[in-house]
């Protein structure tokens, strides 16, 4: 049932091109409109909601802050990100303009579904992103976009986050259609790049080797650090916490702009730090990162840079790269949290750890 795969977790990593194209699927017609059938929410109201608010716990809630960055760019909607732990907890202020989206791979985490009650009560709209059919959370909701990732079995989210990153990029090109904000054209240019990712997934997935080699290098390290910036952070974020978790190593993500501000201080001779940078482009956070990347190498860090095919100018500060496919600077995610889950996987592996079941985690956070 592993397909030949040693852990359920490396098998649903492999199996990402075909979760993404899956979760793509019909939601694209070739007169150029986008349809989210699963939406029970009227273009009319849609054009009301003034504030998004994204709840969801762990892997998911780091998928809703890739989503921030989207669907405020496309869709100008102020978006807030919360963990649904805190949320539902607190007096926040929603109402009947706010669309809720929740996210949730099993749609049964109990954080989560008491925050959308919690936001029911004070008449919010709610949409989940869920990937499993009839579970509570999207029954409870307003209106669902189903992921295709088909049953993840590893404790560890894989497979579910490629797809809810896909959901929340479809729904934030959808909200800028019905709302007029992106043009025909922009949100065509958009779903061809997604429509690309299967095939670039694939290509990270071909060219792995050197990852794997690095686990074991890393085996014994006992700390790790990852740096990003913009939709770097998040994939920052899920790069460690996919090492605590799996390989149980302490390990922290990082908006690599906050270094100055404390976490360069714990930066040693040797401590491996893994920095995702972005696309070359017209803006500055490509230049921005680099200096940070120089910053912890003159500091005695060891530096692993995720980083796309043919920039060069990080080389003379790289101990290690990963390359990544060319990609614009908001759907990077998709391809750089890649390698930091095979890292994981490989790393805890190497350990001798159970992989789809690690101490202390259930696959369902089914009570608070
Ligand atoms: O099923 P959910 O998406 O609601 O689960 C949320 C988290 O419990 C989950 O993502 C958790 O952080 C994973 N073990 C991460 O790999």
């Amino acid at each position: 049932e592993k397909g030949g795969f040693d852990w359920f977790m490396r098998k649903e990593i492999y199996e990402q091109p075909r979760a993404v194209a899956d979760t793509l699927l019909g939601r694209y017609d070739s007169d150029g409109a986008l349809t989210l059938d699963e939406i029970r929410i009227s273009e009319a109201e849609l054009r009301q909601i003034d504030k998004i608010v994204v709840i969801a716990c762990g892997t998911s809630f780091y998928a809703g802050l890739v989503a921030k960055y989207a669907i405020e760019h496309w869709t100008r909607i102020p978006c807030e990100v919360e963990l649904a732990s805190e949320f539902r907890y607190r007096d926040p202020i929603v109402g009947p303009t706010t669309l809720v989206v929740t996210i949730s791979q099993s749609g049964e985490t109990a954080d989560t579904l008491m925050a959308i009650r919690h936001a029911r009560e004070q008449k919010a709209r709610v949409l989940a992103i869920c990937n499993t059919n009839g579970s509570t959370i999207p029954r409870e909701s307003d209106a669902v976009i189903y992921t295709h990732a088909g049953p993840e079995v590893g404790v560890a989210s894989t497979k579910g986050f490629l797809t809810q990153l896909v959901a929340c990029y479809l729904l934030g090109l959808y909200l800028a259609q019905v709302r007029g904000t992106k043009y025909g054209d922009e949100i065509a240019t958009i779903m061809h790049e997604l429509e690309q990712m299967p095939a670039l997934i694939q290509q990270v997935l071909d060219g792995i080797q050197p990852v794997l080699d690095l686990a074991s290098e890393f085996a014994d390290e006992p700390s790790v650090l990852f740096l990003g910036r913009h939709v770097g952070y998040p994939v920052a974020l899920e790069g460690a916490l996919k090492l605590k978790e799996l390989a149980y190593i302490h390990a922290e993500g990082f908006a690599a702009g906050e270094l100055k501000h404390g976490p360069i201080a714990l930066i040693d001779h040797q401590l491996p730090v893994f920095v995702v940078v972005p696309p070359q482009g017209r803006d500055m956070l490509h230049d921005k990162v680099i200096s940070n990347i120089q910053e912890v190498r003159a500091r005695g860090a060891k530096t692993v840079i995720l980083v796309e095919e043919g920039d060069e100018e990080v080389t003379p500060y790289a101990d290690v790269l990963i390359r990544l496919p060319r990609v614009s600077t908001l759907l990077q995610p998709l391809v750089a949290t890649v390698p930091l889950q095979v890292f994981a996987c490989e790393l805890a592996t190497r350990k001798g750890h159970d992989v789809d079941q690690p101490r202390n985690l259930a696959k369902s956070v089914t009570v608070e």
